[in-house]
């Protein structure tokens, strides 16, 4: 396997399958990346070189080996409470709002679950509190199905949530022990909340999401190219109300999008009410 060759044309047609499917942008500079991560699935199917695996890529029955191939590209790093001032900025927009509707939130590449499940445990602790109504939902998507798997059973490595109070902890998660011991568990009570599908975010909206009072799209739009990142940035802010929030990854730099946005702090931003 040291002399499997990612050749100019195998690396061209994989970027180019790739940016076709999921609208992940990679580089000259990414080429090792591209190497490294595709090579040991390449053994593992038997096949012999980077140009038989973009012709698997590239056929009829693409569709499962994309999946596998778009789960090595990308990189799933999450965790609970990522970026804490966030939801600090949301708590305060909520609080504000108080009980006018029930909250809907979009957590629009949620991987493994983290972020949607540290959104519920601070809308709970604000409906325990009064702050805000009991109906709220999240509605959590990614492009990946390994990780939606993990992120509906709600079982994590402790360590995921060692920026959770010791107090949530307790009100929302079952320690494991025995075998278990090390992990942690979501309680039903917030799961419930919690809605997992699998969404393109570089396909049209094809169902009918309704309007959303937050949608958190963080740590995504580092994949797209900047066409890619405008067209996306815009089709998920057709469905955020407006007044809504739009929290972005810090690190991510500005938000380049034809939806008039008012900036809240770094990564967050309020969308326009009309004139
Ligand atoms: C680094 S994680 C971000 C997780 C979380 N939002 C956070 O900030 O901690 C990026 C996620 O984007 C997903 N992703 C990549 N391309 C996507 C696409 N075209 N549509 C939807 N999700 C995508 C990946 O599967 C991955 O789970």
């Amino acid at each position: 396997m040291a002399d499997l060759q990612l050749t100019d044309n195998a690396f061209q047609r994989l970027v180019h399958v790739m940016y076709r499917a999921a609208g992940l942008s990679f580089s000259e500079n990414k080429r090792f990346l591209v190497q490294s991560r595709l090579a040991g699935r390449i053994q593992q199917l038997g096949l012999d070189s980077f140009e038989a695996y973009a012709d698997v890529l590239c056929g009829p029955h693409a569709h499962g080996e994309m999946q596998a191939a778009l789960d090595l590209l990308t990189t799933n790093e999450t965790y609970f409470f990522r970026e804490p001032e966030h939801f600090q900025v949301l708590e305060q927009h909520v609080t504000r709002w108080g009980h006018k509707r029930a909250l809907r939130v979009w957590s629009a590449a949620c991987s493994y679950g983290d972020e949607p499940y540290s959104i519920a445990m601070l809308l709970m602790d604000l409906q325990v509190s009064g702050k805000t109504s009991s109906g709220w939902s999240i509605v959590a998507t990614d492009i990946s199905h390994r990780v939606l798997l993990a992120a509906k059973e709600g079982i994590y490595p402790q360590d995921r949530l060692r920026a959770v109070s010791e107090d949530r902890l307790r009100r929302y998660c079952l320690r494991g022990d025995g075998q278990s011991d090390g992990l942690v568990m979501v309680q039903e009570k917030l799961r419930q909340h919690v809605q997992f599908g699998q969404l393109n975010l570089c396909q049209p909206l094809d169902t009918d999401w309704g309007l959303f009072d937050a949608i958190f799209l963080r740590n995504v739009l580092i994949y797209f190219d900047a066409p890619t990142k405008q067209e996306v940035a815009d089709r998920v802010l057709q469905t955020l109300r407006p007044g809504g929030l739009f929290f972005v990854g810090t690190a991510e730099g500005r938000v380049v999008c034809r939806t008039p946005l008012d900036v809240v702090r770094p990564g967050v931003f309020r969308k326009k009410e009309a004139a």
